[in-house]
């Protein structure tokens, strides 16, 4: 079974017969996205995600993750955007934090490099830096620090043996760099952008070496593209949702917030931001795609979501089974006044928030859409992550944006290399 989204939330909102007119008068569109691709096309390599990985660089991914998993203490992943945040979703959701994982590259901030490093002595390191376009500042100044500690701390044959380089094989400055020095080399599918490449090596390495079984998350997002390509349009939950997302917008609905009651979900929430961000904020046009984790944001951004302005709505991940367990003791006397619900567990307790809070902000004037995913798991993860990357193609096609580029992203890249001094575009 696929994600499934439930929109019945919305009727007071938006009528089935318009959602089923939107998708009606797109027909040639939708068959055209629900169509095969060739595997080279540009940009759209990520669709079917057979073709990102095959058998010989899966098998040598798990390899390289294992021999990480057993001589390293810390695994230092430099990358920023597309290149780092699919992994980190998934890591921080449920890697077993066996090996440490430390993020560098993704800022440019002293104090924070600087504790990464202070970090590091006395602990097996390995590094793993991860960039398409290695022209990019904060990861690429991040390695070159980096590299120069673990050639002085190991040598430079221990240091390459503890590096792996993943970037384009198209003669790359990185790939260049990676074959002088004796790097691992994994390929950067130059026809996917880095917000799609989580299912390619770019995510899988990192995500094998917190103990997360990649081969599950693959045949996940494997189901779920079987699942999407096998639908009609008017039954299909990604086509639905990126029409739904269109029709909402038009009527005023420019926020939307991915809404969870998992707060280790944080860093998935920022994948899909980005996502959508760069994705469909461009020509003036595309929603702004915002997070919550409730409970405690309804403690704080839960006011303005009940009362505020009603430019937003919400999509809800609503993880249906829960494994952990932990419920509220029980007292003679009741003294903190708890006891109405003493006995009963968090998972229940969570789930009444979250169902009521769909009822409060739906009767408040928000739109609440929901995907139901059956548990955290590898394989429902690679669903879902197939499911919002397919669902924001159909939505920004829809919406009549480029669903590859971020042009946007360069204006402040010019400025600040014009005052570092940097002379010509590389
Ligand atoms: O989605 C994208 O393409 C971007 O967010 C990039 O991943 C990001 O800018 C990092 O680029 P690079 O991997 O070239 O350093």
């Amino acid at each position: 079974m696929g994600i499934e989204l439930d929109y019945t939330n919305i009727a007071a909102f938006v009528s089935k017969s318009e959602i089923d007119a939107a998708i009606e008068s797109k027909k040639r569109l939708m068959e055209h996205l629900l169509a095969p691709v060739k595997e080279n096309t540009d940009s759209l390599g990520w669709i079917d995600p057979n073709t990102l990985v095959n058998q010989k660089l899966l098998t040598s991914i798990q390899k390289k993750a294992e021999e990480i998993r057993e001589k390293a203490d810390i695994f230092v992943l430099i990358g920023v955007g597309g290149s780092n945040q699919g992994a980190r979703a998934l890591i921080e959701a449920m890697g077993d934090g066996k090996v440490e994982i430390l993020y560098a590259g993704n800022n440019l901030s002293p104090k924070y490099l600087g504790k990464i490093m202070s970090r590091l002595a006395e602990k097996s390191v390995y590094v793993n830096v991860i960039a398409k376009n290695f022209a990019t500042l904060e990861p690429g100044i991040a390695f070159r620090v980096l590299r120069h500690y673990m050639e002085q701390r190991y040598g430079l044959e221990e240091a390459a043996r503890r590096t792996i380089a993943t970037g384009t094989l198209n003669s790359s400055s990185l790939e260049q760099l990676g074959k002088m020095k004796g790097y691992t080399l994994l390929p950067f599918p130059l026809n996917v952008g880095g917000r799609y490449s989580v299912l390619s090596a770019v995510g899988l390495l990192p995500i094998a070496v917190a103990g997360i079984e990649i081969g599950e998350l693959l045949k996940g997002a494997r189901d779920e593209k079987k699942v999407i390509h096998s639908r009609i349009p008017a039954k299909n939950p990604a086509v639905i949702y990126g029409a739904l997302r269109n029709i909402l917008l038009a009527k005023g609905y420019r926020i939307e917030i991915l809404s969870y009651f998992e707060p280790s979900l944080s860093y998935f929430a920022k994948w899909w931001v980005q996502l959508f961000a760069e994705t469909e904020g461009k020509d003036g046009r595309g929603i702004y795609p915002s997070m919550c984790s409730f409970t405690e944001d309804l403690h704080s951004l839960g006011q303005y979501i009940q009362e505020g302005p009603r430019i937003l709505f919400e999509t809800f991940l609503n993880f249906e089974n829960e494994r952990a367990h932990y419920s509220l003791p029980r007292e003679e006397r009741d003294l903190d006044g708890f006891s109405y619900i003493e006995g009963k567990d968090f998972a229940h307790l969570n789930r009444t928030a979250f169902e009521a809070t769909v009822g409060a902000h739906v009767e408040g004037g928000v739109p609440c859409l929901i995907l139901n995913i059956p548990e955290l798991t590898p394989y429902n993860m690679g669903q879902l992550f197939y499911f919002f990357e397919y669902a924001c193609y159909v939505s920004a096609s829809l919406l009549g944006v480029n669903p590859f580029n971020q042009p946007g992203v360069e204006a402040y890249k010019s400025k600040m290399f014009a005052a570092l001094g940097r002379s010509v575009d590389i």
